[in-house]
Formats: structure tokens, sequence, C-alpha cells
């Protein structure tokens, strides 16, 4: 199916839904991709600056790990973004004269060209070589390509935006794409201050809620909406119990909204949500959890200096 159709297919399903809901991937398009990277420099949003931390306090420790069999190594990272935070470690290997290759993978072209670009320039002696592709499907052609050791990045808490249970088939799925001496390397936000964590989604310069709107402003622009953003208010919560970090769009009022693309009206009650985003925050039981029933092992976790974020270190069971 085309991407405008599965976009098409995905927004019908979701207001038409009780309670309604709206998928976060589609979040990011070139603005929403813009405004993510606003977010992450935001004072409130902590979680970027953790995980620098992290690998700036660690590396030496991190290095050790992924190298382990003193062999080379394909770093592979997917959903590489900026790769802000991933440069410190790829620095820190270069300047050890490590033998691996750098492997981002991500779906967006135009991300990975200004990637490689910025790479080219402030690491000229990196092994770069980016898939602009599916995790899975880029996973599976690397499998036939060598057998190198693999180290799986998964940064930034983007486990945290799964959906109900499938986080678990997803990191099953990526297991049986690993072997015994791969490693995943993973980034999970955890459970804090309530307050902390509600700040992070609720800026005071309005730049999370303008991410959340800018859904509503591509399903007008790419499925003929006739969505109203001053109708509909950004409302973050944060469950201490659970973890679950959810945003809502809330109708202002009662309203009727039509999508020409799927000829299509939909009717939001006055105060009624829509679900557009979980951010789930983890214990470190939860941690442990996970990777247990997706078959894998904890060998280490790494953490900020206030333990906000850890960056996991998981190989197969
Ligand atoms: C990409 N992801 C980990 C972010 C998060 O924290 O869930 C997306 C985000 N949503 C609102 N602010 C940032």
């Amino acid at each position: 199916m085309e991407y405008i159709e599965r976009f098409a297919e995905d927004v019908r399903e979701g207001l038409s839904s009780e309670p309604k809901y709206l998928h976060s991937k589609y979040f990011y398009d070139e603005v929403g991709d813009n405004l993510f990277q606003q977010i992450m420099e935001l004072e409130e949003y902590y979680l970027t600056d953790c995980e620098a931390q992290i690998f700036e306090n660690n590396k030496d420790e991190i290095l050790d790990c992924f190298s382990d069999d003193g062999g080379v190594f394909d770093l592979i990272e997917f959903g590489a973004g900026d790769g802000l935070k991933t440069k410190i470690l790829l620095n820190h290997f270069v300047d050890n004269n490590v033998n691996f290759n750098y492997i981002p993978i991500d779906i967006s072209e135009s991300v990975l060209d200004s990637l490689t670009e910025d790479l080219n320039n402030t690491l000229p002696d990196l092994v770069n070589k980016p898939i602009c592709d599916d995790y899975f499907h880029a996973l599976e052609e690397l499998n036939k390509l060598d057998y190198n050791k693999k180290v799986i990045l998964f940064l930034g808490s983007n486990i945290g935006n799964f959906r109900g249970d499938n986080a678990i088939p997803f990191l099953k799925h990526l297991g049986a794409d690993m072997s015994n001496k791969d490693q995943l390397f993973i980034g999970f936000d955890l459970m804090k201050d309530p307050r902390v964590i509600l700040d992070a989604y609720n800026d005071k310069e309005g730049i999370t809620a303008e991410f959340n709107f800018n859904l509503l402003d591509r399903i007008n622009n790419e499925l003929g909406g006739n969505f109203q953003r001053e109708n509909f208010s950004h409302y973050p919560s944060y469950n201490p119990i659970t973890g679950e970090t959810k945003s809502y769009l809330i109708s202002l009022k009662h309203q009727t909204v039509r999508l020409e693309k799927l000829s299509q009206s939909f009717t939001f009650e006055k105060w009624e949500p829509v679900f557009t985003e979980i951010s789930q925050k983890y214990s470190l039981r939860d941690i442990d959890h996970l990777a247990n029933h997706s078959g894998f092992k904890v060998e280490k976790n790494f953490f900020d200096n206030k333990s906000y974020f850890a960056d996991s270190l998981w190989h197969l069971l």
C-alpha cells in the first residue's frame, strides 16, 4: 500500500475508534522532524542531555563492551536522526582507531543525507554506510552481506513510543535477526519525579504542543482535512503507577471535521480526547522484564548522574 493510503487508513481507523487515537509515527514529516530537534534542545526535555552525559562519562567502558572480542564490528543505529549524541561515541571510537563500520538506518532519505554530510565534514575517517530502509529489511540485507559482530543502537527511549505490548514483538523480531555475539544498546527513560516528566512534555514555549498539533496540519495538508487547531488543546498526562506518559489532543467544542481524501466526516464531542502518543517511563524491573520476555538478557546498565535515564546493553538469552 502507498504511504499516503496507509496514512489515510490509519487516520480513518483511529478517528472511528472509541476512544479516538492517531499514531505518533505520523508526527515525523519535515516540520515534525524539525520540531523534535527543537524539543531536544528544550531545558525541560532532559532525555537528550542525560543520554549524552551517559556516553560522555562511560565512553571507555562502552567501547570495551562493544569491542569485547577485539574484532571489527558494525555499529547499526536505528532512527539515527541528527546523530548528535551518537557522535560522542563515534568521535571516541575514531580517536582510538577502533575497527568498526557505522551503519545508520532511517526511512527518511533527507535525514540520512544531512547526517552523512555532517559526518563527512566532522569525522572524515569514519566508515559510514547509511541505509535508507525500514529497520528489519535493512537488518536482513546486512545479515546477507557480512558476518561482523553487530551492535544495534536504539537510543533516545524510542522504545517508549510503542503502544500496548508492541515493544515485545518488535524486540523479539530484532532478536531473531541477531546472533549470540551481537548486542543491543537500548535507551530507556526512567521513572522519576512525576513533575519533571510532565514538564518535559508540557514545555513553557509550547514546542511540544506544536509537535502534537502538527499531526492535525499534516492531516489537513495530505488528506484534505479542515481541522482547526485552535479548537483543540495539547494535554499531556503521567501515571506514576504504570509509567505511562500519554499525550492527547482535547476537542474544545462539539465539532465536525471533514477529510476529503476519505470522503468522510468525524464528529468530536466537547472535551473528547484524541490519544496521540505514549512515552513509556520504566523502572529497572520493567527493563529486566522487557528483556527477559523478548529473549534477551541485560548485560549492563549505564546511568546519568541523576539516574534519570538508562542505556541498557543486552545480548540474546
Ligand atoms: C522520540 N521520542 C522518544 C520522544 C518521546 O519523548 O517520547 C518524542 C516526543 N514526544 C514529545 N516530546 C518528545
